[in-house]
C-alpha cells in the first residue's frame, strides 16, 4: 500500500492536488496529519495520537510525504512528526521507500536547501530508500517516474 501523508492544514489544498498529479492511478491512501493530535516531543498531555500515525506509516509499502512551505520550511506538523520519530525504533521503518515533495508560493533557495538536508539526513538515519524530492510542480513528473516505475507499473 502506498500511503500519502498530507502535512498541509487543508484536506483539499494545493498539496493534495499535487499528490493526485504525482500518484494518480496508484490506488494510494491518504493520511491527513490534521486528523491526528500529534503532541510535541516531550509532552505528557493526554490524547496523543502519534502511535496511530506511526503504526500506519510502518504498515505502508511506500511512503510519500507532501508539505506546503509555511514560514520558510515544512509545516510544524511534519516537523513534529519527524521529531517524534526520534523515540521510535528505526528498524520498524527501515527499508520503506520515501518520496518527498514540497510546494509554496515562492520558496527561496534556503528553503530548498533545508528541505533537502532534512529529508536526506532522515532517510539516511532511518535507512529508508529515498525515491526522490520534488521541489514544486516542476519536479512532479520525474518523481512520478521514480514511484510508479518500480512499484506500480503493473497497475497503470
Ligand atoms: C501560514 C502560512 C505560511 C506560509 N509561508 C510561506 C513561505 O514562507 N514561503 C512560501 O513560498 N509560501 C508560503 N506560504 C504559501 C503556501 O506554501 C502555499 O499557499 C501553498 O500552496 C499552500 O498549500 P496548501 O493549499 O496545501 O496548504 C504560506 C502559507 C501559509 C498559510
Amino acid at each position: 500500500m502506498l500511503l500519502f501523508v498530507n502535512a498541509s492544514s487543508k484536506r483539499d489544498g494545493n498539496t493534495t492536488a499535487m499528490a493526485e498529479r504525482l500518484l494518480e492511478g496508484t490506488g494510494y491512501e491518504t493520511l491527513h496529519l490534521i486528523d491526528y493530535a500529534i503532541h510535541a516531543r516531550g509532552s505528557s498531555l493526554p490524547g496523543d495520537q502519534w502511535p496511530r500515525v506511526w503504526e500506519r506509516m510502518c504498515a505502508a509499502d511506500v511512503l510519500v510525504w507532501g508539505t506546503p512551505v509555511y514560514w520558510h520550511g515544512m509545516t510544524g506538523t511534519l516537523k513534529t512528526l519527524i521529531e517524534r520519530m526520534n523515540d521510535e525504533p528505526a528498524e520498524r521503518i527501515a527499508g520503506t521507500p520515501l518520496a518527498f515533495f514540497f510546494q509554496g508560493s515562492g520558496p527561496g533557495r534556503a528553503v530548498t536547501e533545508v528541505m533537502h538536508t532534512t529529508i536526506e539526513r532522515l532517510t539516511d538515519l532511518y535507512r529508508m530508500p529515498l525515491l526522490g524530492i520534488a521541489d514544486g510542480a516542476r519536479g512532479i513528473p520525474a518523481l512520478r517516474q521514480r514511484i510508479v516505475g518500480p512499484f506500480f507499473a503493473e497497475n497503470l
